[in-house]
């Protein structure tokens, strides 16, 4: 069984990670600066004995040196981040440096201690408004804001490391993810979290725009294979793979989905579109079944009870 290192482990996607290493017998030690992430959510991780926290920035170059100079992990999954796209416009600054410097210093610090594989949490907002539907891997890389740009960088920054210092590199950009724990508190949190919290309270949702714009929603514990999937693996080519269902769903199919699960919620209001907001945005999956043996398993409709089981 296999000794992780995993960055951002108390947030939305690294807790759920964690569980499934954990439940695959792997032996895991966590990291996270607790910025945005929860210790809560590692609630039930921290029951195993295969599983250590500790508190740490990945800013913190030397400490994360020292912290995986000591452990020795085979493999690092890189998913500490700023993740907010709205901030990210905002307070552009902050998001280059933990997502820029920050995954430098975990490329640094895997070199300098021979950790030769790494997965990285890169996303579909590098490409950008896509010029056809589905997205592929060869698609234009065209980030719209300075979160989609740190990604790109991110992913060439890492890219450039497995070519110089043949370590191997797995970036898994992910489409739109959702399911238990992610936060619901921001108004620019994911739409389902959203959605999910106000039909619990009875609210009205709000749909901005006309509710005809699609996105390619992927459940968490799908996503949490996928990173342990491509953790494990020992040969696939170093590069970057989409991590989506392959399916599109429109705003109002989502609307239509909650109502089968909550009975007839009140009528959804509608706002103006977001600024710069992509209309359709759909993944291509085939390279990550090709070469990772991964494929989303989880519906919208089965995902959405399990979030809405595991939230209650
Ligand atoms: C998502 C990601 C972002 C990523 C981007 C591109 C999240 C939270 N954001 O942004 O990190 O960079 O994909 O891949 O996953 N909506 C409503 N009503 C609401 C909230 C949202 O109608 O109350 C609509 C939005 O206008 C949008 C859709 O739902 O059309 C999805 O919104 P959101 O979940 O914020 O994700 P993206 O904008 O796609």
């Amino acid at each position: 069984m296999g000794k992780y290192l995993i960055t951002g482990v108390a947030g939305f996607i690294g807790s759920h990670t964690v569980a499934n290493l954990l439940v695959n017998g792997h032996q895991v030690l966590g990291v996270d600066s607790l910025r945005t992430g929860k210790i809560d959510n590692l609630k039930s991780s921290q029951q195993d004995a295969n599983f250590r926290f500790e508190q740490i920035d990945i800013l913190n170059r030397s400490l994360l040196q020292a912290t995986v100079t000591a452990y020795k992990p085979e493999v690092i999954i890189h998913l500490a981040a700023f993740v907010n796209v709205v901030e990210s416009v905002e307070n552009p600054d902050l998001n280059f440096s933990i997502n820029v410097n920050g995954t430098h210093n975990v490329a640094e610090v895997a070199r300098q201690s021979n950790v030769t594989r790494l997965v990285f949490a890169s996303s579909a907002a590098i490409y950008g408004e896509p010029q056809s539907i589905p997205v592929s891997e060869e698609s234009t890389l065209k980030p719209e804001n300075p979160y989609g740009a740190s990604k790109l960088a991110g992913e060439s920054i890492l890219l450039a490391y497995g070519r110089c210092y043949g370590m191997q590199i797995r970036c898994l950009r992910y489409f739109n993810v959702y399911g238990p724990r992610q936060n619901p508190d921001s108004p620019y949190s994911g739409v389902i979290s959203i959605f999910l919290r106000q039909a619990n309270s009875g609210e009205a949702v709000t749909v901005y725009g006309d509710g005809s714009q699609t996105r390619d929603f992927i459940f968490v514990e799908d996503v949490a294979r996928a990173n342990r999937i491509a953790a494990e693996k020992e040969s696939c080519p170093c590069g970057s793979y989409n991590i989506c269902t392959g399916q599109e769903h429109s705003i109002l199919n989502l609307i239509d989905s909650i109502n089968m699960e909550y009975g007839e919620l009140p009528q959804p209001g509608f706002s103006h579109p977001r600024p710069g907001e992509t209309m359709r945005s759909c993944g291509q999956p085939d390279k990550a079944a090709k070469f990772l043996d991964f494929q989303a398993e989880t519906t919208l409709a089965k995902g959405l009870h399990k979030t809405i089981i595991d939230s209650s």
